[in-house]
């Protein structure tokens, strides 16, 4: 079932005349996409355009642009898409009244004004999530209405300062205004804006009853975005929903995975399995059996030695190609605080430093996209 599920997305795409490459991988680069409003004369217009890319490599928004505006906000997914980006990345939580948002993690404090508003001052507690304890405040005690009074801010004032000029200015986007803004984007940028949706921690809101699959599938059916062609792609570190979705959306799935841990459903059920193993030649094989991408942490691909220096490139890679995977990493970041020790300029984490030699680092391990918080420096250095 799941063989003909994946035969069955790679021949949408096939059929609409894309690049063998794609039809193996179901990356799918903003020049091969059908969009809104997609005419011979917005492709012409498109190859001005930052993000017509000479190539089929992919860049990812993560979070936005969140490297210059605060994270999971409209103002940050459109900086992104203006700066060049392909896709935009909404995570997705949900709100009491099961309406999908976008925010990192369901605990909302480190991203928002919620702690400052006394009227939700009881709201404030401790859950497990994924085995571990949070305290704060958590998006599925919201409704919709409640969280559409709370501002976003600045999730690294520290590392970030510029960014919080815009503290208390921006709302919590829902999914549906996620892609309503990819769609006036496309039209107006002429070239497909897509989505990246990521389920974040899909066992714990199935638990409470507050699952985000149906929610994700029905936007999808809504916005006619249900469709090989259509440029999206669904990411979560659990398997257990992708295998699901695999039978429900003909869109691209993918598997994302860390330098460390396992998928919270494996640990949950007792399987043994990590995120290790599940990058194996063996692990890869599986994983294309429901998915048709391969979303790993950087580290994965140049690990880096007990110094944070970088050590020579693993076969993550081509071993996810021969698998038949598209591997977009995670994620890009220009500061000191998240290069490599030696792309840094400086002791001060918020510098910048060798900031386009490490985009152009992982570039040149063969990767087909990277997730990048400064979207902008990926595609110089791609270029
Ligand atoms: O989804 C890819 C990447 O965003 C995973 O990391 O924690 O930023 O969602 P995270
Ligand atoms: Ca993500």
């Amino acid at each position: 079932m799941a063989f003909t599920s994946r035969l069955r997305k790679r021949l949408g795409v096939v059929a609409l005349g894309a690049v063998a490459v794609l039809a193996t991988t179901g990356a799918v680069p903003g020049a091969a996409q059908s969009g809104p409003a997609q005419t011979e004369s917005a492709r012409s217009d498109a190859a001005h355009d930052r993000g017509a890319h000479a190539d089929d490599r992919i860049v990812v928004g993560h979070r936005g642009a969140s490297g210059y505006r605060p994270e999971h906000t409209l103002a940050s997914y459109e900086l992104a898409a203006r700066m060049g980006a392909d896709y935009i990345e909404p995570d997705l939580v949900t709100t009491s009244d099961g309406v999908l948002v976008a925010r990192h993690e369901p605990e909302i404090g480190g991203t928002t004004d919620v702690a400052d508003r006394p009227e939700f001052a009881d709201r404030k507690t401790t859950k497990l999530v994924d085995g571990e304890p949070v305290t704060g405040w958590f998006a599925e005690d919201f409704t919709l209405a409640e969280l559409k009074t709370l501002r976003a801010k600045e999730r690294l004032p520290e590392i970030r300062p510029d960014n919080t000029i815009y503290d208390g200015r921006f709302e919590i986007p829902t999914l549906q205004e996620v892609i309503d803004l990819s769609q006036r984007l496309s039209r107006e940028l002429h070239r497909p804006i897509g989505i990246y949706p990521e389920t974040k921690h899909p066992t714990y809101f199935q638990e409470q009853g507050l699952a985000l699959e149906p929610k994700l599938v029905d936007a999808l059916n809504r916005n006619h975005l249900n469709r090989p062609n259509a440029k999206v792609q669904v990411q979560s570190f659990e398997v257990g929903n992708l295998k699901e979705l695999d039978e429900q959306v003909r869109v691209p799935l993918v598997q994302l995975t860390s330098t460390s841990g396992a998928p919270y459903d494996f640990v949950k059920s007792g399987d043994p399995r990590t995120y290790e193993d599940l990058t194996t030649p063996e692990g890869l094989r599986e994983i294309a059996t429901y998915a048709d991408g391969l979303g790993p942490s950087i580290g994965q691909i140049i690990p880096l030695d007990a110094d944070g220096n970088t050590t020579e490139p693993t076969s993550l890679v081509d071993d996810s190609h021969a698998a038949g995977l598209s591997v977009v990493p995670w994620t890009f970041r220009a500061e000191n605080e998240f290069l490599p020790a030696d792309y840094d300029s400086s002791d001060d984490p918020a510098e910048w430093g060798d900031a386009l030699g490490w985009a152009k680092a992982v570039w040149d391990t063969g990767v087909d996209g990277m997730f990048a918080d400064h979207p902008d420096i990926v595609i110089e250095a791609a270029e």
